[in-house]
């Protein structure tokens, strides 16, 4: 099966690092990310994971849940952990002006054990070049992106070759939960606090509703059609 932006993500039974829950329920109302690695004990998977960590307070503050998923089990991912802690290093934690360094006192977000690669194979993430010393195939670098609304909004497949970019999740879900608040798009490389585009589906006569602050149209192309139109949220 392959997920489509829209679709209801499905509700498994999940086997992870923090017990066993649905995850639709651990969800709650939150956002949510389940993203995969290849393989516990590897060189990129750790840089990711560390990142991921080292960022969790920021999803946090998106009100975004994390869940991590590989075909290890849940041993694995308790062993591979103090790894990941131990390349990290300690947190720097500040208070006023005055800054400290904190060791991680436990990992932010859970692992799921998929070692009978039932989601793997359920939400297509297999990579078709990867396998462990079996022969049993792996999981790729996917990452899906779900709403409160239990409904898949993003998704991401990379092979194993290349480590994700987590500052550009933040950015992906900034965008995502804006267009949930207001009739835009976001261009590229936009970040929190630039302009934002208003897209062709919004009528002129709704424009000063939606950015009281007015927009800017860009008039001046070959075309001269006036369909970048350019609004500060
Ligand atoms: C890694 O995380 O370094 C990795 C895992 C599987 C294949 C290639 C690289």
């Amino acid at each position: 099966m392959s997920l489509k932006l829209g679709d209801e993500f499905p509700n498994f039974n999940l086997k992870t690092t923090a017990g066993e829950f649905q995850l639709h329920q651990w969800l709650g109302d939150k956002w949510g990310i389940l993203f995969s690695h290849p393989a516990d004990y590897t060189p990129v998977c750790t840089t990711e994971l560390s990142r991921a960590a080292k960022l969790a307070p920021e999803f946090a503050k998106r009100n975004t849940k994390l869940i991590g998923l590989s075909c290890d089990v849940v041993e694995n991912h308790h062993g591979w952990i103090k790894d990941i802690q131990a390349f990290g290093g300690p947190n720097v934690e500040c208070s006023g002006s005055i800054c400290k360094l904190v060791l991680p006192a436990e990992f932010p977000f859970p692992i799921i054990d998929d070692s009978d690669r039932k989601l793997a194979k359920h939400l297509g993430m297999i990579d078709p070049d990867e396998f462990d010393t079996k022969g049993l195939p792996l999981t790729a670098r996917a990452v899906f992106i779900i709403g409160p609304d239990k409904k898949l909004k993003a998704s991401l497949l990379y092979p194993a070759t290349t480590g994700r970019n987590f500052d550009e999740l933040l950015r992906l879900l900034d965008s995502l939960q804006l267009a949930t608040r207001l009739p835009i798009a976001t261009p590229a490389d936009w970040k929190v606090g630039d302009k934002v585009m208003v897209p062709p589906n919004v009528k002129d006569e709704d424009v000063k509703k939606y950015f009281p602050q007015g927009v800017q149209i860009k008039n001046d192309l070959p075309s001269g059609k006036g369909y970048i139109r350019m609004a500060q949220v």
